[in-house]
């Protein structure tokens, strides 16, 4: 069993490799950088190397401890090696629990950009373990809380009331509700991509928020949290939806609500609207050059929006940087 890991999360790993070699395994162990410092093509080569020294074969498999950084890595690591071996997830934070570690998209960061280089390679599991968020800081917690109030509005409600029914639980990983809020966005997504592991139809309905967000990430030089990032582009998603005439305001309305009773940014003030044009134009899910953006025609009704009218758009633009 080849651990690959965050040392952020050193200890867990430890007692995890304990356990594995108490139950007869062979363990390999690498520690990655932490983070997002982890997802570079060094990063894959020295690991390559080690999986050779160590005769890592087809019939053993990667484990993946850490954030979403570490799985992505540790994931297409597990792709490529002897044409892909096993590998399971071990997510570290509540972004990594909810999205990255499900769904099969493994990937790196070049020169070109961020998570251009990857292969879809689903895990044969992921174990999530809620123990392992003890350490979690607040600000990555609430960061992937974007994910769960988005599987809220596109698929699962309840999560909107869950976050309404104790908002102060909701900002922190040892609330009452967590749990449960996690249980239901891992099932929101792994239904989706289910059904559409390559991104062909319905698993597009997960980009809900992140046309605007992407390049609110890119404009800003990736400072501004992923989380954060997504919280905007679903106000903005959610407003040009209004103006289209595809959704009602109060449901409308609730993003703002429900992103605010979260800690989550309900705009994004520092970018002009040509700049993220031009940087939604060069995003890898755009097609043939027109705007394509997840909207709701309703709660939980996602929908396609293609080459929404211009005044829409600057509407939108308006709402999410008011
Ligand atoms: N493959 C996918 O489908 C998919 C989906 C969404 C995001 N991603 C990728 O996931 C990454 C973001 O995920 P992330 O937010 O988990 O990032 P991350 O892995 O960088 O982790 C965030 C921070 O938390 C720390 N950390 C991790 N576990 C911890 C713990 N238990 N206690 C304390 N600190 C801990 C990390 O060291 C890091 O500093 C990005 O690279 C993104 O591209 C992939």
């Amino acid at each position: 069993v080849v651990l690959i890991s965050d040392p952020v999360v050193a200890a867990y790993v430890e007692t995890m490799g304990e356990r594995f070699r108490q139950a007869g395994h062979r363990v390999v162990s690498w520690s990655l950088a932490s983070g997002e410092a982890a997802k570079s093509l060094d990063s894959v080569s020295a690991l390559w190397d080690h999986l050779g020294e160590m005769r890592v074969s087809r019939s053993d498999a990667v484990m993946a401890i850490g954030g979403g950084a570490t799985t992505d890595v540790a994931g297409f690591v597990a792709a490529t090696w002897l044409r892909g071996v096993r590998f399971v997830n071990v997510p570290t934070t509540l972004l990594g629990m909810v999205d990255a570690a499900v769904g099969g998209k493994t990937g790196i960061n070049t020169a070109a950009g961020k998570n251009l280089v990857g292969a879809f390679h689903p895990p044969v599991g992921v174990l999530v373990d809620l123990d392992v968020l003890t350490e979690l800081p607040a600000a990555e917690w609430v960061n992937g809380m974007a994910e769960v109030v988005k599987a809220g509005f596109i698929a699962d409600p309840a999560i909107l009331e869950l976050v309404a029914d104790d908002p102060e639980a909701s900002r922190q990983a040892g609330g009452r509700h967590a749990r449960e809020l996690i249980e239901r966005a891992i099932r929101v997504k792994a239904t989706v991509v289910s059904q559409d592991l390559r991104e062909a139809g319905p698993r597009e309905a997960l980009n809900y928020g992140h046309t605007v967000g992407h390049a609110i990430e890119r404009v800003s030089g990736y400072t501004v949290p992923h989380g954060h990032a997504v919280a905007a582009g679903m106000v903005f998603a959610a407003e040009l939806a209004r103006c289209a005439g595809r959704l009602d305001d109060v449901t409308a309305q609730r993003h703002t609500e429900v992103l605010d009773l979260v800690g989550l940014p309900t705009g994004y003030r520092s970018a002009s609207w040509p700049e993220l044009l031009t940087a939604m134009a060069t995003d890898k899910k755009s097609r043939g050059g027109r705007l394509r953006f997840v909207v709701l025609d309703g709660l939980a009704c996602p929908a396609i929006l293609e080459a929404p009218a211009a005044a829409d758009l600057e509407a939108a633009y308006r709402r999410m940087s008011a």
